[in-house]
């Protein structure tokens, strides 16, 4: 009997956040999206929120329930990344204009969604968390049943044993609200991390978008139009950027949760630094064996390390420009 798992998204919706949410609506043998809830990060909300709302039309999705979040971290001022992402948030693309039925946005926030969700359905909903934490920090705050009404979290976040890309030590997410990550990875909450070690593993590549450009336009959907579109511009930011390719984080995150054989993982203990400037988001992992006179944090986390990469990229590249 296949398991399928009901997952909450919450989402930045910036260009890889576009491309999660694509992959998500293509993987229901696994996933049934229950909701999706937006946050400010890679763009502000109202950007974040009409992109999700346009992605999902153009995926004729319309069906799918959308609730606005934070408007920006719990304690400090947001920071967006327009570099990446476009000022806009789906690079060069304003899908304003476009003719397709949306899902209306609910009048609850969704911190509140979140948390009502979970107590109705009480172990059944995974959130997989793509942006900053701020919209689950607030629910679990809010609601004190919360983390045990879930049945766990997939966040993409943070960075282990390699460099971040935010600052040296913090990845985005982390960075752009590590005081939502810190309390986030305090709750008692099976949670499953997919750091920059795991998503930098699986990229797409020029060659690839040329080869889906190459395909004659009666052979491409306006679905896989718009992904080559966003794609071509997240690919040019991370060259000028000096990348070789540009990692695939959010849809990595949405396969692991989709099929989490695809990463090995290992269980950590890990903290988040909320100190400026230089450590903020920074994830400060505890190896130390745990001994009876330094009882410390046990883990609270399983961090994936290992990546299949190349059957990750093949399956989120598969489903995002089906043949
Ligand atoms: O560090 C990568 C993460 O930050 C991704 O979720 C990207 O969308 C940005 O939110
Ligand atoms: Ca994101």
């Amino acid at each position: 009997m296949s398991f399928v798992k009901d997952v909450i998204l919450d989402v930045d919706t910036g260009i890889d956040d576009a491309l999660a949410l694509i992959l998500a609506t293509r993987l229901t043998h696994a996933l049934r999206i229950v909701g999706v809830t937006t946050v400010a990060g890679n763009v502000d909300l109202a950007s974040a929120t009409e992109n999700t709302r346009s992605v999902l039309g153009l995926v004729e999705r319309a069906d799918v329930p959308v609730a606005a979040g934070a408007d920006g971290p719990l304690a400090r001022p947001l920071r967006t990344a327009p570099a990446f992402h476009g000022d806009g948030g789906l690079g060069d693309v304003d899908s304003s204009d476009w003719n397709v039925p949306r899902p209306p946005l609910l009048d609850e926030p969704a911190p509140s969604f979140i948390a009502r969700l979970a107590r109705e359905h009480p172990g059944q909903i995974t959130i997989v968390a793509t942006g900053p934490l701020t919209n689950l920090a607030r629910a679990l705050t809010e609601d004190a049943t919360l983390a045990r009404n879930l049945a766990g979290l997939v966040v993409m976040g943070g960075a282990i044993g390699v460099p971040g890309n935010a600052s040296p030590v913090a990845e985005a997410n982390f960075f752009t609200d590590p005081e939502a990550a810190r309390i986030v990875l305090s709750a008692d909450l099976p949670t499953i991390l997919v750091p920059l070690d795991a998503t930098e593993q699986v990229r797409i590549q020029r060659v690839d978008v040329e080869r889906v450009r190459a395909r004659a336009p009666s052979r491409r959907s306006p679905v896989a139009d718009f992904a080559l579109e966003i794609c071509e511009f997240y690919l040019r930011a991370c060259e000028s950027h000096g990348r070789e390719g540009a990692a695939l984080h959010d849809p990595l995150a949405v396969a692991i949760a989709a099929i989490p054989e695809l990463a090995e993982t290992e269980p950590l203990a890990v903290q988040i630094s909320t100190l400026d400037p230089l450590t903020a988001g920074q994830c400060v992992v505890d190896r130390r064996p745990r001994t009876p006179l330094r009882p410390e944090l046990p883990p609270n986390v399983h961090s994936c390390t290992r990546v299949l990469a190349d059957t990750s990229r093949q399956l989120i590249l598969g489903e995002i420009f089906p043949r």
